[in-house]
């Protein structure tokens, strides 16, 4: 039996994360570089919060991203963990409340994030089968992918109700219990991660979050605050490494407790 420790050893690993400019994105990538793994960020835009290989990448140009992948794993190497943390969006998702949300707006954020998360597990997991890796598969889901979101909440806030991420959310939960059966015979691991809030912004905008929806939200937690980003990531990691390895097809929910009350 080998060392517990080198689960955690990355430094012959192709490790992809997908969004890895933004707040979770960002924090993943760090504990990677610390890790030694070959670590790329996917994303619209550069970080300046990690020094990750940037390759230039946007998930919602769904008809080309299996060549754009394929060219990718071609430069650099076939992929041993993709972790998908991108929040794609269009410009109509802050109207996507049930009181103004308009079919087209559905239909576009449904495609951009679901149908793109979808799209590019299942090229990976066709890549990793070709190729024979053992891969690890890890998406970012929230606890609106498997609870309705709490009003009250958003009393006070100029924060409103969004159909769309629950849906979309609950949709990549159910991806992964799907792929995870699918590919769990040619040794792919694939789980998705349900992330409660987390201290930083308006997640998928650039507005900070108010005084009074912490407070509300945080009263709500067993554990009396929100998520800081290395309390998300740092489980990402255990999902990549060989200590998860009978993991699959799991909703790993990280939350401070809040779905459990
Ligand atoms: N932050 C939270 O409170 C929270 C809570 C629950 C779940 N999540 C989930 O975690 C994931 C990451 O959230 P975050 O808070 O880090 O978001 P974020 O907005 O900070 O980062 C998202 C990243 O995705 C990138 N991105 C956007 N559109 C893209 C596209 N078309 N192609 C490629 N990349 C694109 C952005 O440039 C950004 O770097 C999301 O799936 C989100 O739903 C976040």
């Amino acid at each position: 039996m080998r060392n517990f420790l080198e689960n955690f050893n990355f430094s012959n690993k192709n490790i992809f994360v997908i969004g890895g400019s933004g707040l979770i994105g960002s924090s993943v990538i760090k504990n990677f570089e610390n890790l030694k793994g070959k670590v790329f960020n996917l994303d619209i835009k550069k970080s300046k919060n990690n020094n990750a290989k940037f390759i230039k990448f946007d998930c919602t140009k769904l008809n080309g991203i299996e060549n754009l992948l394929t060219d990718i794993f071609k430069n650099h190497g076939n992929p041993d963990i993709v972790i998908n943390c991108s929040y794609p969006y269009d410009k109509n998702w802050s109207k996507c409340s049930s009181k103004n949300i308009k079919i087209n707006y559905l239909k576009k954020n449904t495609e951009y994030h679901l149908l793109s998360y979808t799209w590019i597990s299942k090229i990976v997991a066709e890549k990793m089968k070709s190729k024979k890796i053992k891969g690890k598969i890890i998406n970012m889901t929230s606890i609106y992918g498997f609870l309705g979101q709490d009003l009250q909440l958003y009393k006070n806030t100029n924060l409103k109700d969004n159909l769309a991420y629950s849906i979309i959310k609950g949709g990549i939960i159910n991806l992964t219990r799907q792929l995870s059966s699918i590919y769990g015979k040619f040794g792919i691991t694939v789980n998705c991660l349900s992330s409660g809030g987390v201290e930083g912004k308006v997640a998928g905008t650039k507005k900070k979050q108010s005084k009074i929806f912490k407070i509300n939200y945080s009263k709500k937690t067993p554990l009396g605050r929100l998520a800081k980003p290395e309390e998300i990531s740092s489980v990402i990691v255990f999902l990549s490494s060989g200590a998860s390895n009978y993991i699959s097809g799991a909703n790993i929910i990280v939350d401070g407790g809040w779905s459990i009350i």
